[in-house]
């Protein structure tokens, strides 16, 4: 597990070792982070604000205004981030984090935190062992905080014992592993179906459709960044994962999906049919390609298998959860297909509205529920439709399932 796409702010207080953190950030951004700084005046005598700049391609905020006199919003900041880190923590910090004292941006960000906030101190080994320091230690872990432990070695003043920074490496092994063990989907299987399907007319000719794919791949990603363990079978389609850990089924007909989708179907939790399934394919397959004859030429078509149907009527334990493309009463239409399909919630877009549907990047969706609860979304992008997707399943399966 990567720290991949996270958002990290970077808190850096006065002591030596802030001189690491430009080695911090370049290991930040290796593993994906995107990474903000923020920094006290103190450490501004150990590392400059430039070379972490550059190495975090982020401007680094430094005071509570800029040198233009704009505020650095220091809530929008904290609220930015999945995690912040603040290395190294001074006992002079440590103090004011203790105490709740804000006086510059990196206390403010502190007192403004929604996600978790690391801290690795650092100081001399008689300050690291003062009963106050401990005290505050404790204060900060008991606040909910999570203290990375000064490491043991040579410290600046000549003294040899407790009170080293992490080591950049360590700190990152211990930030990946919280978010590894943390994951709101850790164990959880998630099946995802997405794209079109072709049905077969000849050897070259086929019937298909617009899907592009991308909204059921962009929901694959999202589970598989919580945590899940994403099987994504997947139409004709150029889209792919970004996150390696997806296990992708490459088919091409609707049977094909069919076949792959019901034999995952049954060890996972969680399933969304997002592809866009044929619902009627030729009734047989030319064997060679068809010439051009007459000035007509008929095709007879069947019904492919409804695969949300069929799912709908096998479901236990599993959260099911289908998408209703509709050109006209898109509500009503959904509202329907909850129950043919037996699904936990549908998740209803337009094929005309502008910005959604099929083959552009953003999506304009409503989710309803099996009790006929309606929540709308904005326009957005595929990714953040998925996301707040996602967030509804894992948000369902705690209060309805
Ligand atoms: N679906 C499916 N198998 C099919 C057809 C549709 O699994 N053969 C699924 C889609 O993946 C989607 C849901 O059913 O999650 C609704 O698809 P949609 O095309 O909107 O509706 P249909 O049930 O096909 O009905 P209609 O085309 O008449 O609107």
């Amino acid at each position: 597990m990567s720290l991949k796409n996270k958002h990290i702010l970077l808190g850096i207080t006065g002591g030596i070792a802030a001189y690491k953190c430009a080695h911090l950030v370049r290991l930040l951004i290796k593993e994906g982070a995107i990474v903000k700084v923020i920094m006290t005046k103190a450490s501004e005598e150990f590392v400059t604000a430039k070379t972490l700049s550059v190495l975090s391609k982020n401007e680094v905020v430094t005071d509570f205004f800029d040198a233009n006199n704009n505020w650095n919003n220091h809530v929008a900041l904290a609220e930015w981030a999945d995690a912040i880190i603040v290395a190294p923590l001074t006992a002079n910090t440590l103090a004011k984090f203790a105490s709740g004292h804000c006086d510059n941006i990196v206390s403010a960000c502190y007192l403004s935190a929604r996600s978790k906030v690391f801290v690795a101190p650092a100081m001399d080994l008689d300050m690291y062992q003062h009963p106050t320091t401990k005290q505050n230690i404790d204060t900060l872990r008991k606040n909910g905080n999570i203290v990375i432990a000064a490491e043991s070695g040579e410290l600046a003043s000549g003294l040899v014992g407790e009170g080293r920074m992490a080591e950049p490496e360590n700190i990152i092994h211990f930030i990946s592993q919280y978010f590894e063990d943390n994951l709101p989907l850790s164990g959880k299987k998630v099946l995802v179906n997405a794209g079109p399907t072709y049905e077969a007319i000849d050897p070259v000719r086929f019937i298909g459709n617009r899907s592009s794919g991308k909204m059921g791949v962009a929901i694959a990603d999202e589970f598989a960044k919580l945590g899940a363990d994403v099987t994504l079978v997947l139409g004709p389609s150029h889209e792919v994962p970004n996150e390696k850990l997806v296990t992708i089924v490459k088919v091409e007909s609707s049977e094909e999906m069919y076949k792959a989708c019901e034999l995952v179907f049954k060890n996972v939790d969680i399933a969304v049919l997002a592809a866009a399934v044929a619902d009627y394919k030729p009734k047989s397959i030319a064997d060679s390609k068809i010439k051009k004859k007459d000035s007509e030429l008929f095709l007879e078509l069947t019904k492919t298998t409804d695969i949300l149907e069929t799912l709908g009527k096998q479901k236990k334990h599993q959260l099911l959860v289908g998408f209703a493309l509709e050109t006209d009463n898109v509500l009503e239409y959904a509202k329907a297909k909850i129950a043919k399909k037996n699904l936990d919630f549908i998740v209803a877009n337009s094929a005309i509205e502008k910005g959604a549907g099929f083959g552009v990047d953003t999506n304009k969706v409503t989710i309803i529920d099996k009790h006929n609860k309606m929540y709308n979304f904005e326009l957005k992008s595929k990714q953040a439709v998925a996301k707040d997707i996602v967030t509804f399943a894992i948000n369902y399966l705690k209060t309805d399932a």
